[in-house]
């Protein structure tokens, strides 16, 4: 079986830094790649603050914060990043042209038997892989947000996803103490699928006079959701579901289509908490 050991996380938002700490967590040499240093930092800084607070809560050893942190290395250079890595988790903006065009270079940069897991919470495994001439080496690792609470990790096999790296993705994901949940590979695949549908259906609540308040705490009260679907979406970002809701009106029919309201927010800024409003105001 691979023995993965370097991994290079692409992108240094809240899903790459989540996944660059957890990795970290596990054991795991770490690179975490982005294009700015300022970019780096602000994640540096995330994943401090993240451990630090499960540090204060008693939930990881105070020890283990340095620890951590000195596993991970940061690299703004893409080939320099990902040359020495068994596994490279991209996690980069979900635009498909700025991915296939990373999927190529990494393709010529990384070792042969290297492996590369997509972050992307909708776009196709096939066609990131077809991006490459090692698609079988191409998968799906489709982490949740806030990464370092969240239990579960969805796996993508592609079409042309070999069996042994689904097993090795599998054995990756258990090693950094998350649950695997396998999803085939259709636009969304299991949980951008349900939750984009579930969340589009609140935008359109809104607009017919709902209040975002009560949309909440219906699912809170009436449905056991941790959180309702308008704070999720202030969680997840707004532009992500829209972006969601485009690939899969795309790939699977126009009943995907993003609600109206929903499209007018993300025109005005209103992303959620990294722009301090959404649904909600957040003090930024
Ligand atoms: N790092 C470390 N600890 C964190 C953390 C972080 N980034 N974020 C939260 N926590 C901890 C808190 O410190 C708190 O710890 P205690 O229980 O010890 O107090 C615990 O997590 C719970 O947090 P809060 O009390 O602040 O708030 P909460 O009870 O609402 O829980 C939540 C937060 C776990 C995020 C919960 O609201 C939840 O499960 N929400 C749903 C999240 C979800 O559905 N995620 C998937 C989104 S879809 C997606 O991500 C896919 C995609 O590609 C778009």
């Amino acid at each position: 079986m691979f023995d993965i050991k370097k991994i290079t996380v692409l992108g240094a938002g809240a899903m790459g830094n989540g996944i660059a700490q957890v990795s970290a967590q596990a054991g795991y040499q770490v690179i975490m790649q982005d294009i700015t240093e300022e970019a780096l930092q602000r994640g540096m800084a995330t994943i401090r603050k993240s451990l630090d607070k499960m540090a204060s809560k008693g939930k990881i050893a105070p020890e283990k914060v340095e620890e951590t942190l000195s596993r991970i290395n940061t690299a703004v250079d893409l080939e320099e990043a990902a040359k020495d890595a068994d596994l490279v988790i991209e996690a980069v903006p979900e635009i498909l042209d700025l991915k296939i065009e990373i999927y190529k270079r990494l393709d010529v940069v990384c070792k042969p038997e290297a492996i590369f897991g997509s972050n992307t919470s909708t776009l196709p495994i096939t066609v990131l892989g077809a991006a490459t001439k090692r698609p079988q080496q191409v998968c799906g690792i489709h982490f949740m947000n806030p990464v370092p609470v969240m239990p579960g990790v969805e796996l993508i096999k592609g079409r042309l996803t070999s069996d042994e790296v689904m097993e090795v993705a599998v054995n990756y994901v258990k090693s950094i103490g998350r649950e695997a949940c396998l999803a085939v590979d259709y636009a969304g695949f299991i949980v951008s699928r349900l939750l984009d549908v579930v969340q589009n259906e609140a935008c359109k609540l809104v607009m017919e006079g709902n209040a975002p308040e009560e949309i909440d705490k219906a699912m809170k009260l009436c449905a056991n959701w941790p959180i309702g679907p308008c704070a999720l979406m202030d969680l997840v970002g707004l532009d992500i579901v829209e972006h969601g809701l485009g690939t899969l009106e795309n790939d699977l029919g126009p009943e995907y289509k993003a609600a109206p309201l929903l499209r007018q927010m993300v025109r005005a800024g209103e992303l959620g908490r990294k722009t301090g409003r959404g649904f909600y105001e957040y003090n930024k």
